[in-house]
Order: C-alpha cells, then structure tokens, then sequence
C-alpha cells in the first residue's frame, strides 16, 4: 500500500467531490494519508477528516506564510489538539522567504516555538522551508531537532543540505516535483539518499507529478512518484512503496 506524508485535502479545490474522492483511495491501493495544517482554521478541517476517515491522520500547525496573527493562545489550542490520538505530527511548519510577510524574525519566532511544542507533546515535525535553508538549518541545530525528529517536506535543497537532515535523523519528503524534466538537483539528492529515509508526498493540490504537472493532484498520481524514484535508485517500484510505507510508519511512529 502507499502511504501519503503530506496533502491539503481540506482545501477548497476539493470542496465539489472531496468526500467522493477520499472514499475512493484505498481501492486506489492508498492506505494512509497525513492531512496537513498550515493555518489554525485547516487544523480544524484536518481534525474533522480524521474523524470521518479511517486512513486519514492528522498534522496541527501553522504554516510561516499564516503566522503573521498567532498568538500564544493559539499555540495552546494546538497543543489540546495534539493531545488527539489521530494528531501524529506537529506541521507544518518552517521558513517561508518567497514571500515577503510575515516578516522574517516574526516567522523565526513561531517556528522555534513550534519546534518547542512539538517537544512538549513528543511529536515529530513536519517542516517547511523555501528560500531559508541556512536560516532553517540553524535554527534546528539550535533546537536540538534530532531530539525531536520528522521530515523535510518537499525537499527542495541540494545534497550537502540533505546530509545535514539525514545527520539529524530525518525523512525527506518526495513528491511530484521529482517527475519534472528540471528537477536535476532533486534527481540527484534521491539517488543520494538512502531509500530508507525517503517518504513519499504529494502536497495535493499542488505539485502534480509529469503528466499532470499543473492540474490538480491527487494521492493517486503517486505510482508516477514511486516509477521514478524506482527508475532513479534502480530498484523495482514494489520495493519503493513497501520501503516507503514502513518509512511512513516510522515517521509518524504509528
Ligand atoms: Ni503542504
């Protein structure tokens, strides 16, 4: 079966055929999903999935891009909810300097402070980073990350970066983007890294694999993730979703 670390089904490019397209994933051979949130109000949605569907577990979190009006009260409230026992990661969360706001020392502070929250409640993170690598980076080692664990989701950085997660303890998260005839850098961080610390992602809405590049995604564009993982490490595609699944697993300590 195939494991999904990271989608937005709550999303409002779903809202027209959500609860068909969710009931129709584990024919589709998905097994799991991690419902992922970026702001307090999708927390709420990514609860309610859980609630709804067997195979959908939860993140809670507050993307940099959302972070502009947290409070600590807020941070509170996350912390309740991840006390839920379909809650099995702190996310997303990270660094965000694509866009302009918030403005970077406000995105730095709910970062560390999420980082603590995932401490306080022994859940791994789910980490968002664009544009920020070094600020990333140093704010994890500062944090005593590896104590905490997780994944870099949608790993978008080179090989020397990747080293320094993998010397963390954590996953990377690989998703459509590895399909794109561009993605060199991508290409050669997942021949780098060894096949136990890949998880595949889809990020859905976003990031459909090749053929679908620009349309919206799905978990079951995944086999397009897995063929070319495979094709890159030279393994058998079977291989790559029994490894990932258990990498999933482990992950999300399920
Ligand atoms: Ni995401």
């Amino acid at each position: 079966m195939i494991f999904d670390t990271h989608a937005h089904y709550d999303d409002a490019s779903f809202d027209n055929d959500r609860d068909f397209l969710l009931a129709a994933l584990p024919e589709a051979g998905i097994g799991g999903v991690v419902n992922v949130g970026a702001s307090i109000e999708s927390t709420k949605r990514t609860i309610a999935l859980t609630e709804k569907y067997s195979f959908i577990y939860g993140a809670a979190g507050v993307h940099p891009s959302e972070c502009g009006q947290l409070a600590e009260a807020d941070i509170q409230w996350l912390k309740q909810q991840a006390l839920r026992e379909k809650i099995v990661a702190i996310g997303e969360i990270g660094l965000d300097y694509y866009w302009e706001e918030p403005e970077h020392q406000i995105q730095k502070k709910w970062f560390c402070r999420q980082l603590n929250l995932a401490r306080e409640t022994a859940l791994p993170v789910i980490i968002h980073s664009r544009d920020g690598a070094k600020d990333t980076l140093d704010i994890m080692k500062a944090e005593k990350s590896r104590e905490i664990g997780g994944v870099i989701h949608c790993f978008s950085y080179g090989r020397e970066m990747a080293r320094e997660y993998l010397n963390m303890g954590f996953f990377l998260g690989i998703g459509g983007v590895v399909t794109f005839q561009n993605a060199r850098r991508l290409k050669e961080v997942v021949e780098y890294a060894p096949i136990d610390r890949l998880v595949l992602e889809t990020d859905c809405p976003y990031l459909s694999p090749v053929p679908y590049r620009g349309k919206r995604n799905s978990s079951c564009n995944l086999p397009l993730v897995i063929n070319a993982i495979a094709a890159l490490k030279g393994m058998e595609p079977e291989e790559i979703q029994r490894i990932t699944w258990e990498n999933a697993r482990k992950l999300y300590r399920l």
